[in-house]
């Protein structure tokens, strides 16, 4: 049989008991950009199945926080898991801030992505829709000096997309990680607010 690389990081992430492959994205990110430390207050956008969190938990400690938001349920149980089942269409940033009891987030993680279709062109249209709406939702809570980390796929409004996060918040950086299956037009952007 072939060796498939996806096969690597699904096994990898049964080993090491997350419940998705895609740990291996944020912990890349995090350890080439030092995104997560200790104490931080940290909002994961597109929770589940919980990877990101559970590992954003580890990274973040007794004395930090993390809020995570999803349409589908979240089994993860931590004193410092807060989770809200909820369309991030409806969500209000008063609710985001108040679940936390804090007044920002120092990071706010987007691996949002539509139900895919098959069909390209509509496919990358819907993963920017949801990340026109994290960043809306990044603006509103993240504090100075926070980091957003947010993934689209690309297409051909991926360049706007690029320049209106630039303009709200700050200078982009673009990051594939290594366990992005090759198919795959997902790209990451990340950015420290001014
Ligand atoms: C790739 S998965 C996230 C995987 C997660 N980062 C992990 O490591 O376990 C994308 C998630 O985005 C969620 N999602 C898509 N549209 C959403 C919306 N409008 N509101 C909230 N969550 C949404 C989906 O339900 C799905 O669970």
């Amino acid at each position: 049989m072939a060796y498939r690389p996806r096969d690597y990081y699904a096994r990898k992430a049964k080993e090491e008991r997350y419940p998705a492959r895609s740990v291996y994205k944020l912990k890349e990110a995090d350890q080439k950009y030092k995104l997560l430390r200790p104490g931080q207050v940290v909002l994961d956008l597109g929770a589940a199945p919980g990877s990101w969190s559970k590992y954003a938990l580890e990274r973040v400690g007794k004395k930090g926080l993390v809020v995570g938001v999803d349409l589908q349920e979240v089994k993860l149980s931590h004193p410092r898991f807060v989770f809200l089942r909820k369309d991030i269409f409806e969500l209000t940033p008063e609710e985001l801030l108040s679940a936390a009891g804090v007044s920002a987030f120092d990071v706010v993680l987007s691996d949002m992505a539509p139900k895919t279709t098959g069909d390209r062109s509509g496919d990358h249209f819907r993963s920017v829709n949801l990340a026109e709406q994290a960043l809306l939702i990044a603006e509103k809570v993240l504090k100075p000096g926070g980091v957003f980390l947010v993934k689209v796929f690309e297409g051909e409004a991926f360049p706007r997309f690029v320049e209106e996060v630039k303009r709200r918040l700050g200078p982009v950086k673009r990051f594939r990680p290594k366990s992005t299956r090759p198919s795959s037009r997902e790209i990451f952007l990340l950015v420290k607010r001014n």
